[in-house]
């Protein structure tokens, strides 16, 4: 199972460089430079093409079944009538038969509980209301302000005595459109043709890792229509800086300035996009899987004001405290009958169903459940994920709508990260944008302008911006766009739909020197001086933990070895370093107890044989710490602690 951390530890380093080379042939500084061979490839950006196949990624890589979490029929389902614009329910007694029989003359009676969200509360994301039982007549109508309900069968004998059949959740988009708006919206499509926009989130998976685990969707996204931002590179380190910049062109640190988002109502205050989308009259839609990790609420407050017009939080907090959940690949994955992922993506196409053609519509889909932990996840999901694509394209969705396929991040620990190409892995999320065919007749500079930034670098900020044009679809420049709709940390990112500069730096699209794909990088790790630098680093992180007080928790870091050292060329500016003695280095080891791998990007100057100071928070950890820190609460500092009580643990790194 360790193969791959085997060979990448035990081997002879000159193994290792031959390997990386013969895998690699952009690493070796001597190869034939070919724009082919490159995502990205100007004078002051060099982003490398990554194989997804290579040796050490594929040589422990096993596709996953899809698990089922029933093997029974749904005994309650709903239906949108169409005629009277009302849901209604179906309960389907004969499925119970067999069972009713087995009990003599027993009945069977359903029920629902409505679940709403608690308005009322200081914290609305983090609860629900659950409104008294009500007995389901066959093919009730469901009152119109129903959002989710929770139903409930039960068999009930002769004696009165009940026994519980069968629990299930339902969600509901209530068509609450008034009658005009849909005659306008209607009678303006012929002409102005706003686009919808719908986001579908794949947590943790690089478009190296779509293309190796995902290849039936992979196929889909490559039909014509579909545009692979090739040189997109991610700005933060987790789920929430990165969508927090692609939603609300703000960084974490730049939010500071504004509020702190563990307190409540700050997240409220930015500038999601969707409220921009809701002023401009689109309905709007977010939904978002495995409740206690979501992207908004995860160590965070979530928001006090429901954020869209639909919303399936409230349903999923409460069903995954109620039904009985089942974890794989990490995360909630069963949630009573069904799929954590399921009720995100059956809510995605009641949305569509609901208004596609009635009204613009906005909306965000995001699944942590298969990807988040782990990236064979990817596999099991692969023709689920395609049947609802080709779901959604039956419904016509693909007709009038802008659709993106993106993700945060790619892989951030263990077996890709530590492979040869995880540097990249881990920075290069996915990121294919759908134009419908009317779109790309009416507006076809935009789409030969989006064509030609997929090897251009871009970042969040852009995408931010191309949100943004989507509403302002009459301008014609950069300039038409006032500083109050920039995205507020990185003033010089601008849409796709532009043609992005073609010596763009990452500084120029926002993105820190740390996680920049694009300069090459020279490999030192046989050198002397590499191991000095690694020696003072974890000097620095020992100081950390004392300067955090955290030193009576977790134990000192002890350097053992160094796995990789790369030397930057230049830098994210695209300038070679000012002071010919200091060196960007990009440094892998390893310390005990413990054997944690670390990565860090730092200033080292060979002169003065000293490193600029580090911030420790910023380190990348490349090995879980899932049995390291569990005596601290605080996430960033986790991925630094070996706490002292873990040491009698067995480890399984
Ligand atoms: C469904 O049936 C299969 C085979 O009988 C069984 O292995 C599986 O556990 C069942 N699943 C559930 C969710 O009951
Ligand atoms: C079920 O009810 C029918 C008539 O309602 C009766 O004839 C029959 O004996 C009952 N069966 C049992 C097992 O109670
Ligand atoms: C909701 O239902 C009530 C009562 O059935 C009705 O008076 C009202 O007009 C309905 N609202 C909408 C938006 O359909
Ligand atoms: C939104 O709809 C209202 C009423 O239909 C209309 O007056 C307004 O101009 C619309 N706003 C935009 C930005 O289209
Ligand atoms: C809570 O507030 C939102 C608007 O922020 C509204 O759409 C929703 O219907 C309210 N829910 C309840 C149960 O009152
Ligand atoms: C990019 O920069 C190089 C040199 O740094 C310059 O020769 C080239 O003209 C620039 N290209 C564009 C399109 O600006
Ligand atoms: C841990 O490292 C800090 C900083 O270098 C040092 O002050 C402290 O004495 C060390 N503690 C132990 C127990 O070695
Ligand atoms: C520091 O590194 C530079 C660039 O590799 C090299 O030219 C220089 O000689 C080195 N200086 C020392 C003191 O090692």
């Amino acid at each position: 199972m360790l193969l791959p951390e085997v060979i990448m530890t035990q081997t002879p380093k000159e193994f290792q460089a031959l390997f990386i080379l013969a895998f690699l042939g952009f690493w070796n500084k001597n190869s034939v430079h070919g724009a082919n061979k490159y995502y990205v490839y100007s004078p002051v950006c060099k982003m490398p093409s990554v194989n997804p196949f290579t040796w050490d990624t594929m040589n422990n890589f096993h596709r996953k079944k899809l698990r089922q979490c029933n093997n029974d029929s749904d005994l309650v389902t709903s239906e949108f009538d169409f005629e009277t614009h009302h849901y209604r329910l179906h309960v389907h007694e004969h499925l119970a038969k067999p069972f009713l029989n087995r009990k003599g003359n027993a009945t069977l009676e359903c029920e629902y509980r409505q679940i709403s969200r608690d308005n009322s509360s200081m914290k609305p994301d983090n609860t629900y209301n659950q409104l008294r039982r009500c007995p389901i007549k066959h093919h009730q109508f469901v009152p119109n302000h129903t959002d989710y309900m929770i139903t409930s069968c039960y068999v009930k004998d002769v004696s009165r005595h009940q026994e519980l059949l069968q629990r299930d959740a339902i969600s509901f988009i209530e068509d609450r459109l008034p009658k005009e708006k849909v005659r306008d919206f209607v009678k303006e499509e012929s002409e102005v043709h706003k686009p919808s926009v719908l986001i579908m989130g794949l947590d943790s998976t690089s478009r190296i890792n779509l293309r190796r685990a995902m290849p039936t969707v992979y196929k889909f996204v490559k039909q014509p229509g579909w545009f692979e931002m090739q040189g997109y590179n991610k700005v933060g380190d987790n789920t929430f800086p990165n969508l927090l910049a692609a939603l609300t062109g703000d960084s974490e640190k730049g939010v500071r300035d504004y509020c702190d988002v563990r307190k409540p109502g700050c997240l409220d205050s930015l500038n999601f996009i969707w409220k921009r989308f809701k002023k401009a009259n689109y309905t709007t839609a977010f939904a978002e899987d495995c409740s206690s990790i979501s992207t908004f609420n995860y160590l965070k407050p979530g928001f006090v004001k429901q954020p869209t017009d639909y919303y399936l939080r409230p349903l999923l907090y409460a069903i995954e405290e109620q039904f009985k959940v089942t974890k794989d690949f990490g995360s909630a994955y069963c949630v009573g009958r069904h799929l954590s992922f399921s009720y995100v993506w059956d809510f995605g196409q009641q949305f569509i169903d609901r208004f596609l053609g009635r009204s613009p519509m906005f909306g965000i889909l995001w699944s942590n459940s298969f990807t988040h932990d782990y990236f064979e996840g990817a596999t099991a999901l692969d023709n689920l994920f395609w049947k609802y694509l080709k779901s959604f394209e039956e419904s016509g969705l693909f007709r009038k709508s802008i659709v993106i396929l993106m993700s945060d991040h790619g892989h951030r620990y263990n077996t890709l990260r530590q492979a040869a190409t995880g540097y990249f892995e881990e920075r290069m999320p996915m990121m294919f944008i759908y134009l419908p065919s009317w779109f790309r007749r009416k507006y076809p500079h935009l789409a030969s302008n989006l064509g030609r930034n997929q090897n251009r670098l871009s970042s969040n900020y852009d995408f931010y911006m191309t949100l943004q044009h989507l509403l302002h679809l009459d301008s014609t420049s950069v300039d038409d766009f006032p500083d109050s709709l920039k995205a507020r940390q990185c003033k010089s990112c601008h849409s796709l739909f532009f043609e992005l500069p073609f010596n763009r730096t990452c500084q120029m699209a926002g993105i820190d020197e740390k996680w920049c794909c694009c300069q090459p990088t020279e490999t030192i790790t046989n050198s002397p001086y590499a191991r000095i630098i690694a020696e003072a680093i974890v000097q620095q992180m020992n100081e950390h933990l004392v300067s955090q007080n955290l030193a009576h928790l977790c134990h000192n870091f002890t350097f053992k070895n160094v796995e990789k050292a790369d030397r930057k060329t230049i830098l994210s500016n695209g300038l070679r370093p000012v002071d010919r003695n200091e060196h960007v280095y990009i440094i892998m080891f390893k310390t005990v107890p413990k054997n944690p791998i670390f990565e860090a990007t730092v200033h080292w100057n060979n002169r003065t044989q000293r490193l600029r100071h580090i911030d420790v928070e910023d380190l990348s950890r490349l090995t879980s710490y899932k049995n390291d820190a569990n005596c601290i609460r605080r996430k960033n500092a986790k991925k630094y602690c070996i706490c002292k009580d873990s040491l009698s643990w067995p480890s399984t790194y």
